[in-house]
């Protein structure tokens, strides 16, 4: 069978013959929708065979200031012409600079930095560990640390064994001791779990991302901060995925006015550039670690400092809480007032939202998102029945618009 050099060119460049090299040579930790990208800017994302999409996902919310962001790509040229990674064996002046700046950014007095969400959860979880002995006055190796079901904070042998997700712990066990599990949303379960006079720390996510964005009632959080202060407990919010005006504020604890004992940052930190996280904390608390006690070899490195001073200018200067917010209203209105019954439920905050498709015809909420997909927006199921929808927060009316207009067609098109 002949093909013409254009069919060829297709079949050795196309989505299929990517995803064929990446099944055959890479571990399948991951069960991605079926398109390529090799591309993006903004909102948008192109897959190698140049359809356009837009995305819908922003990497699990790292990539709040778009792709490919000028200013932070700038940042990330000047810098890594100047000088990427020195190891803190000695000091390096952007990391000193990124110090002071994101310690007044977010009002807190001392940083530690590291590279992935999951790295900066096990150095808020080993600080909170490290405080309990020095100031708590905990006995060695009795602090626990309490948290909730439901939870996602990264996929460590720690951090898993804190999780009741039976797919992230299955065969990796033995797991580290000292979790205590209380139901999410649930101000009396902490009340009770705070009875235990070993708890060190209470570990949470202000909004359950991954568990399908599963937004806590009004006052939980101020509520359950209240009571760790009020019995010497470390408050440890992880922001991974909410903070960074994803909610449609800085942090989603700020809607509550709290202030984090421990604040644990990643993801848009360097808005989608490059792996940047860390922790921020009080004096009192930051000092517990000592030189050798903790660290990464790329935490803190001067290409990280630049990029995520870059990215965190740049959610000030385009109010991208603001515009979170404000798009976050219209999108829910939209979602809700789409007919068909298929939508069972539309939730949310700012711009991290999710929809939980009913059971109606056999269609699963993988169905929606391969279609979304062939209409030109990528989204991805979570639990089966919930889709994400978490676009880039620097979307404008007009895209949202013609991205709500793509989903209730999508939707519909079920029924007809
Ligand atoms: C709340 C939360 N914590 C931690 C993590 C882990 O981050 P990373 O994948 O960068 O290790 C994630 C990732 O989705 C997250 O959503």
């Amino acid at each position: 069978m002949q093909h013409s050099s254009e069919t060829n060119s297709t079949i050795l460049n196309g989505n299929h013959y990517y995803i064929h090299l990446e099944e055959e040579f890479t571990a399948h930790n991951y069960h991605p929708i079926p398109v390529v990208l090799e591309r993006g800017e903004g909102v948008y994302v192109w897959d190698v065979e140049g359809k356009r999409y837009y995305d819908f996902l922003s990497a699990y919310s790292a990539v709040n200031q778009g792709h490919c962001h000028p200013k932070i790509l700038d940042a990330l040229i000047q810098q890594a012409k100047t000088l990427a990674l020195t190891s803190r064996a000695f000091h390096n002046k952007a990391f000193a600079e990124f110090g002071q700046y994101i310690t007044s950014y977010f009002g807190y007095d001392r940083f530690l930095p590291m590279n992935t969400g999951a790295e900066a959860v096990e150095t808020a979880l080993k600080l909170c560990r490290k405080w309990a002995y020095q100031k708590k006055g905990l006995p060695e190796n009795s602090a626990k640390i309490i948290v909730c079901s439901g939870n996602f904070h990264g996929r460590t042998i720690s951090i898993v064994s804190a999780s009741t997700d039976p797919d992230a712990r299955r065969e990796f066990g033995p797991f580290t001791p000292g979790f205590l599990v209380i139901p999410y949303n649930d101000v009396e379960a902490l009340e009770k779990a705070l009875q235990d006079p070993e708890i060190a720390g209470f570990l949470i996510e202000p909004i359950q991302g991954e568990a399908g964005v599963m937004v806590p009632d009004e006052g939980y959080l101020s509520q359950c901060a209240l009571l760790c202060k009020q019995h010497n407990v470390l408050f440890i919010a992880d922001e991974i995925q909410t903070g960074i005006a994803r909610t449609g504020r800085l942090l989603a604890i700020d809607h509550e006015n709290i202030h984090a004992d421990i604040l644990v940052l990643g993801k848009a930190l360097s808005g989608g550039m490059y792996p940047v996280s860390g922790i921020l904390a009080s004096h009192e608390v930051m000092l517990c670690i000592h030189p050798g006690e903790h660290g990464s070899t790329y935490g803190g490195n001067p290409l990280a400092s630049k990029i995520a001073m870059a990215a965190l200018d740049v959610v000030k200067e385009e109010d991208l809480a603001g515009n979170a917010e404000r798009q976050g209203e219209v999108l829910r209105t939209a979602l809700r007032a789409i007919p068909g019954g298929r939508i069972k439920l539309v939730r949310g905050k700012g711009l991290l939202n999710a929809i939980v498709i009913a059971e109606k015809g056999g269609v699963t909420a993988w169905d929606i998102c391969i279609r979304l997909s062939e209409n030109g927006l990528l989204a991805k199921p979570t639990h089966g029945d919930i889709i994400r929808f978490a676009p880039p927060l620097v979307i404008t009316d007009e895209q949202l618009q013609a991205c709500i207009s793509i989903i209730h067609q999508t939707i519909c098109s079920f029924d007809v």
